[in-house]
C-alpha cells in the first residue's frame, strides 16, 4: 500500500508514546475527599464505597499525612455529625465535627497541603436538604444563605484554606464572600461547585454522610439535560467572586467540562464523585475491568477534557501510582 499518512508509525513503542503523549495527570492536581465522624474512634468502611472510611480523629491524621507525603494537591473534608437538627446549626458551631477535623488537620499539616472544608448543610440537616426548609418545605434559598455566612465564618475561623460551596443556592458565592471579607478573611479561596447536576451518581456519598434525604434535589441542583444553564451557572458564580469553579459529576459530564474551560479564565475543577468511583470499583471487584487502567482512563479523560483540578476518593492511590 502506498499511504501518505500512517498515525500508526507513532504508537510503535512506549518511548513514541510518551513523546507525543499530550494529557499527564499531577498528584499536585488531585483533591482528596474525606470524612471524619463524630465520637468515630476507629476508621468506619463505607459499605458502598469500596476503599473510602468515615475517618476518626487518628485515622484521619494519619491519611492527611499520607496524601501530603504522596504530593497530592489539597484535602477536602465532610464531617459527619451525630445530631442533626432542622437547621442545621451544628454546622455554625466552632465546635462541630467539621470545624474540630479542620483544626486537627492543620495541627498535623500546616500549609503543607491546601485544606478544603465542604460548605453545605445536607450533613447537619435532619432532613438532609442542603438548605432550610419553608412552611411549604421547600428550600429556602435566601434564609439559606445566612445560614451558610455563619457557616463560614466558623470554617474560617477554624483555618481552612478553602471553602467548598456545594449547596447550589443562588447568590451563595456572593453572600459568602462578602461576610468572609467583612470579617477580614480576604485570602479565604473560593470553591463553586458551579455547574453541579441532581445526579443518580450521588447515591454512596449520602451513606458516608449518613443523609436523611427523602426526595431529591432537583428544585436546586441542575437538570442533567441543561448545557446553557450551567454557562449561565459558572458567569454568575465567577462575577460574585468565586476563584476556582467546579462541575460535578465528572465522567457524565465531560462535554460541560469542556465547555466551561473553554469560557472562564479561572482554574476548573472536576469531581468524579461516589457513583462513578463505585461503579469502576464494583466492575473491577466482579473481574470485569482492569481496576487501576480504568482509574487512570477515567482520571485521564476529565483532565483531557479541560478540568486543571481533579476531586477523586483515589486521590492518594493515584499519586503513589504516579510516583513510581
Ligand atoms: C452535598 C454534596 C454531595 C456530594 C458532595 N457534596 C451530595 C449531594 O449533592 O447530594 C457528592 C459527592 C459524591 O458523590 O462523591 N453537600
Amino acid at each position: 500500500m502506498n499511504l501518505n499518512e500512517r498515525p500508526r508509525r507513532l504508537r510503535r513503542t512506549d518511548g513514541l508514546r510518551k513523546l507525543v503523549r499530550q494529557v499527564h495527570l499531577n498528584s499536585g492536581n488531585l483533591v482528596l475527599p474525606m470524612f471524619v465522624r463524630e465520637g468515630a474512634s476507629d476508621p468506619t468502611p463505607i459499605a458502598s464505597m469500596p476503599g473510602v472510611v468515615q475517618h476518626s480523629r487518628a485515622s484521619l491524621a494519619k491519611a492527611v499525612r499520607e496524601a501530603a507525603d504522596a504530593g497530592v494537591g489539597a484535602v477536602m473534608l465532610f464531617g459527619v455529625p451525630s445530631t442533626k437538627d432542622a437547621n442545621g446549626d451544628a454546622a455554625c458551631d466552632p465546635n462541630s465535627i467539621l470545624a474540630s477535623a479542620i483544626r486537627w488537620t492543620k495541627a498535623e499539616i500546616g500549609d503543607a497541603l491546601p485544606l478544603i472544608a465542604d460548605l453545605c448543610l445536607d450533613e447537619f440537616t435532619n432532613h438532609g436538604h442542603c438548605g432550610v426548609l419553608d412552611a411549604h418545605g421547600n428550600v429556602d434559598n435566601d434564609a439559606t444563605l445566612a445560614q451558610y455566612q455563619r457557616m463560614s465564618l466558623t470554617l474560617a475561623e477554624a483555618g481552612a484554606d478553602i471553602l467548598g460551596l456545594s449547596g447550589m443556592m443562588d447568590g451563595q458565592v456572593g453572600a459568602v464572600r462578602e461576610t468572609l471579607d467583612a470579617a477580614g478573611s480576604t485570602d479565604t479561596v473560593l470553591l463553586a461547585y458551579a455547574a453541579k447536576f441532581a445526579s443518580a451518581f450521588y447515591g454512596p456519598f449520602r451513606d458516608a454522610v449518613e443523609s436523611s434525604l427523602e426526595g431529591d434535589r432537583r428544585a436546586y441542583q441542575q437538570d442533567p439535560a441543561n448545557i446553557t444553564e450551567a454557562i449561565r451557572e459558572v458567569r454568575l458564580d465567577i462575577a460574585e467572586g468565586a476563584d476556582i469553579v467546579m462541575v460535578k459529576p465528572g465522567l457524565p459530564y465531560l462535554d460541560i467540562i469542556a465547555k466551561v474551560a473553554a469560557e472562564v479564565d479561572v482554574p476548573v475543577a472536576a469531581y468524579v464523585v461516589s457513583g462513578e468511583s463505585s461503579m469502576i470499583e464494583a466492575a473491577a471487584a466482579a473481574g470485569m475491568i482492569d481496576r487501576e487502567r480504568a482509574i487512570l482512563e477515567t482520571l485521564t479523560s476529565v483532565k483531557r477534557a479541560g478540568a486543571d483540578i481533579i476531586t477523586t476518593y483515589w486521590a492518594t492511590e493515584v499519586a503513589h501510582i504516579l510516583n513510581r
